[in-house]
C-alpha cells in the first residue's frame, strides 16, 4: 500500500517507489509537513520523525513556527494562505477541525488519500487530496471545498499546493522565465529572507513564467536532492516561495488569488487543479527523467501517448497569410519528397483572412484560395502518403469579422472603456455556453467533413479588460456583480478544457498541438488534453538551443515540437548551416517549417537524409532518458552544448553536440557520456568499440574548429 496511516491516525506516510512524503495532523487541525525525500528502509523510522516547531514570541503563532501543509487565513501565519474565504454574514475566517481521512485506490497507477477538515460549526468542508503515483515517484495535491450551508461561501484564495522545507534543506529556487520568442530560460536564484513570486495574470499560462519550480541546496545535473512541481493549469496561477528568519521555506502555488473569486452557492463544491510534485536524489537530470516519464505515461492523452510523433511540415513560414491551393500542393509535394509524414496548413485558409487584421471567428473555407474546397488539398496530401493537419485559433475574433458584427457581447470587455486590441484581435468569452457551442459546432463540422488528423490550436494574445457584458436593448451592459465577473478567468480555462475534451472525445484520431504564439500555453493541464506543444515562434537554431534546453527541465522531448526552417532566419536574420539547423530540430519531435520552394536540390537532399536518419533514432529521442551534458545557458559555459538520449533499456544512445561559443581557434573538447550500462560494450558509427564505463569516464574527444559545427554520435550496445 502506498499510503500508511500511523500514530493514532495522526500521521500519514505517502510512499512511492523511491520517495516518501510525510504529514502530521497537529493539534487543532493544523496539518504539518514532516518529511519529503528518499524512502526510508524501515517504516518505524517514519514514526520516529519529530515535527519541526520553534516556539518564539507573541509576534509568531502561539503554537510555534512550523512548516504547514495547509494555511487557512486569519491566524498568526503570514506567508501566503492556502485558503481564504468569507460568507455573506461577514464571517471572514473559520476554525477548521480535522474530521477524518479516506483512502481510495483509483486505478493501478494511482492511490488517493483525502484528509477532510470541517469548519467548527459544520457548514463547510475542505478536502486535501493527495494522489500517489507509486511507480512514477510522483505525488499530486489538490483542494476540494464543499459548501454544505444554506448560504453562499465566497472563496478568495484556494491554492493546490502547500509544502515546507526545513532550515538548511533548500537554498536555491529554479524556474523558467521568458517572453514571446524567448521562452523557457532557466533562472536560478539563491533564496534569501522574503517572498519570491512567479505568476501569470494574463489569462493563460504565459511565455513570461511557467507554472513549474525546482528547489535544491547544492544539486548538480547528476547529483544531489531536487524537489520539483508542475501545476496542471492553463490560466492565471502563482507560485510563492518564502523563507523566514528561522530558515524555514514555505512554498505554495495554484490558481492565483489576484482578481480571483469563486462563489459557492448552497451545496456547491469546487476543486483546484492538481499540482504534481516529485523528488529526485539524482540532481536535475533525475528530476527531468521522472517528470518526462510521468508525462509520457500518465499525463499525455492516452490515444496518442504511445505513438511516436510524425515528422510534420508546416507552411506558416513559407506562405504566411498568402495561401493558395496550388502553392500548398507544391509545398506538400516537396515535403513528402524529403520524408515528411504530416502536412499542416497554418493560418490564412479561412474567412477573409489575408492578414492578421481580419477573419478570425469566421471559420469557413475561403473560396478564392480553395475554389474546390479543402478536400482538393487534402486528397493531394493523402496521395503523397501524408496525413493532413490544420491551424485554428478558436478563442479569438477580429473586430473585422462577421462573428464580431453578430456577437459583440461575446468578447471580454469593460462596458465603458475601449477594447485593447492585440494583433487586431479580441478574446472570446469561453465561459459563455453559446460561445463554447459555437466553437464545438464549427470545429466539429470541419473535422466531420474533412479527413483531418492534426490540429494546431493557437492563442495569440493575452487577456485585457476582464469583464463580462450582455446585450440588452441594443446596448452592452455588465449584468453580473464584479466578484462574479472575476470568475471569468477560471471559467475561460474550464470552457477551453471542455471544448478540447469534447473534440478529443468525438475525434480521438486527431492529434492536437497546443500553441500560444509559440510556448505561451505549455503546462500539464493543457498537456493532459493536447499531445504536443509548439515550443516557440523563434525558429533560429542558435536561440532554439537554449529555449529547448530550458523546456527540457520541465517537459518531455516527445511533446516538444522543433522545426527546421530557412536561413537567414525570419527573426534575427542569422545564417546557420542546414546541418546545424537539422540537428537542433532533431532534439525533440521533428518538423520542417521552411519555404521548400527556396531550397535547392542539395539542401532538399540533405534535409531528406537527416529526416530519414531521425526516423531511425526517434524512439530514443522521444522516449529515452535525456541528459544535458553541457548547457547553452548556465554560467559555467563550455564551448559546446551537448544533449544525450539513452533508450530505457540502455541499448541505444544518441548524443548531439553543437558548437556554442568557440573562441580563439581550434579546441579539443572532452565529452563524457551519461546513463550507459558501465559493464556493457557499445559500438559507435565508425565501428569503435568500448564499454559504457569507458564512454562515461574516459569519454571521447571532439575537435571544434568552426562556428556552427554540430555532430551526432550514436552508440549501440554490442557483444564484447
Ligand atoms: C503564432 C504561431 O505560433 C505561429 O506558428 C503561427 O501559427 C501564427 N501564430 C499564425 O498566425
Amino acid at each position: 500500500m502506498s499510503v500508511e496511516v500511523m500514530c493514532n491516525e495522526q500521521r500519514f506516510v505517502l510512499e512511492t517507489a523511491n520517495t516518501a512524503y510525510v504529514l502530521d495532523m497537529h493539534e487543532g487541525g493544523h496539518l504539518q509537513h514532516i518529511y519529503w525525500g528518499k524512502k526510508l528502509a524501515h517504516k518505524c523510522d517514519y514514526k520516529a520523525m519529530r515535527p519541526f516547531v520553534i516556539a518564539h514570541s507573541s509576534f509568531e503563532a502561539t503554537r510555534g513556527v512550523m512548516g504547514y501543509e495547509f494555511i487557512p487565513w486569519g491566524e498568526m501565519v503570514y506567508s501566503e494562505p492556502t485558503f481564504k474565504a468569507s460568507n455573506s454574514t461577514g464571517e471572514r475566517g473559520f476554525d477548521w477541525i480535522y474530521e477524518d481521512y479516506k483512502l481510495e485506490i483509483i486505478n493501478d497507477q494511482l492511490t488517493e488519500l483525502s484528509l477532510c477538515l470541517k469548519d467548527k460549526i459544520g457548514r463547510y468542508r475542505i478536502q486535501l487530496i493527495y494522489g500517489v503515483y507509486e511507480e512514477y515517484d510522483m505525488i499530486s495535491r489538490r483542494l476540494a471545498v464543499i459548501n454544505e450551508s444554506e448560504d453562499q461561501l465566497t472563496l478568495e484564495a484556494a491554492r493546490s499546493l502547500q509544502v515546507a522545507f526545513k532550515p538548511g534543506q533548500v537554498s536555491r529556487f529554479t524556474h523558467l522565465a521568458g517572453k514571446w520568442v524567448g521562452e523557457f530560460q532557466v533562472l536560478q536564484e539563491t533564496l534569501s529572507e522574503g517572498r519570491k513570486t512567479i505568476d501569470s495574470r494574463r489569462g493563460t499560462t504565459s511565455h513570461q513564467a511557467n507554472p513549474w519550480f525546482a528547489v535544491d541546496a547544492d544539486a548538480t545535473e547528476e547529483t544531489g536532492d531536487v524537489w520539483f512541481g508542475h501545476l496542471a493549469y492553463s490560466g492565471n496561477w502563482d507560485i510563492h516561495v518564502e523563507k523566514d528568519a528561522f530558515g524555514l521555506v514555505q512554498l505554495c502555488g495554484g490558481m492565483t488569488d489576484f482578481d480571483f473569486s469563486k462563489v459557492l452557492k448552497a451545496n456547491e463544491s469546487f476543486e483546484t487543479p492538481p499540482f504534481f510534485i516529485g523528488y529526485s536524489e539524482n540532481g536535475f537530470s533525475g528530476m527531468s527523467h521522472l517528470a518526462h516519464r510521468f508525462q509520457r505515461d500518465v499525463i499525455l492523452p492516452k490515444d496518442h501517448r504511445d505513438h511516436l510523433r510524425k515528422v510534420l511540415y508546416n507552411s506558416w513560414e513559407a506562405t504566411y497569410f498568402d495561401v493558395s491551393v496550388d502553392e500548398q500542393k507544391r509545398l506538400a509535394e516537396k515535403a513528402a519528397a524529403i520524408g515528411c509524414e504530416l502536412f499542416v496548413i497554418d493560418d490564412g485558409w479561412f474567412g477573409e483572412r489575408h492578414s492578421d487584421q481580419a477573419g478570425l471567428g469566421d471559420w469557413y473555407v475561403n473560396q478564392d484560395k480553395f475554389p474546390n474546397g479543402l478536400s482538393e488539398l487534402i486528397s493531394h496530401v493523402e496521395s503523397l502518403n501524408m496525413a493532413f493537419g490544420i491551424w485554428v485559433e478558436p478563442e479569438m475574433v477580429n473586430k473585422d469579422s462577421q462573428l464580431y458584427d453578430q456577437h459583440p457581447d461575446w468578447v471580454y470587455q469593460f462596458s465603458n472603456k475601449n477594447h485593447t486590441e492585440a494583433r487586431h484581435q479580441l478574446v472570446l468569452n469561453l465561459g459563455k455556453k453559446e460561445v463554447r457551442a459555437y466553437i464545438k459546432n464549427w470545429l466539429g463540422e470541419l473535422l466531420a467533413k474533412h479527413d483531418i488528423h492534426f490540429i494546431k490550436w493557437d492563442m495569440n494574445r493575452a487577456f485585457s479588460e476582464p469583464g463580462i457584458v450582455e446585450k440588452s436593448h441594443g446596448a452592452l451592459n455588465h449584468t453580473k456583480m464584479s466578484h462574479e465577473q472575476q470568475q471569468l478567468w477560471m471559467e475561460h480555462v474550464k470552457g477551453l478544457y471542455e471544448v478540447i475534451d469534447h473534440i478529443k472525445r468525438k475525434h480521438p484520431h486527431v492529434v492536437i498541438e497546443t500553441c500560444s504564439g509559440g510556448g505561451g500555453r505549455v503546462d500539464l493541464g493543457i498537456l493532459q488534453r493536447t499531445d504536443q506543444f509548439w515550443t516557440s515562434d523563434n525558429t533560429d537554431a542558435v536561440d532554439r538551443l537554449s529555449i529547448q534546453y530550458g523546456a527540457s527541465f520541465a517537459y518531455n522531448a516527445k511533446a516538444m515540437m522543433c522545426w527546421i526552417t530557412d536561413s537567414p532566419n525570419w527573426l534575427n536574420q542569422r545564417e546557420v548551416p542546414l546541418t546545424y539547423r537539422c540537428h537542433v530540430a532533431m532534439l525533440g519531435a521533428l518538423g520542417v517549417g521552411g519555404n521548400l520552394d527556396h531550397w535547392d536540390d542539395i539542401e532538399l537532399a540533405e534535409a531528406a537524409k537527416w529526416i530519414a536518419y531521425y526516423k531511425e533514432i526517434r524512439r530514443t529521442v522521444q522516449e529515452g532518458n535525456q541528459y544535458r551534458l553541457a548547457s547553452p545557458t548556465i554560467s559555467s559555459r563550455t564551448n559546446y552544448t551537448g544533449i544525450q538520449y539513452v533508450s530505457e533499456d540502455k541499448k541505444h544512445s544518441v548524443v548531439f553536440l553543437f558548437e556554442d561559443g568557440l573562441k580563439y581557434g581550434e579546441q579539443l573538447t572532452l565529452i563524457k557520456f551519461k546513463g550507459l550500462d558501465p559493464e556493457a560494450y557499445y559500438k559507435d558509427q565508425s565501428g569503435f568499440k568500448a564499454t559504457g564505463s569507458f564512454f562515461m569516464n574516459a569519454g571521447i574527444q571532439w575537435q571544434l574548429s568552426k562556428q556552427y559545427t554540430s555532430e551526432i554520435y550514436e552508440l549501440h550496445k554490442c557483444e564484447e
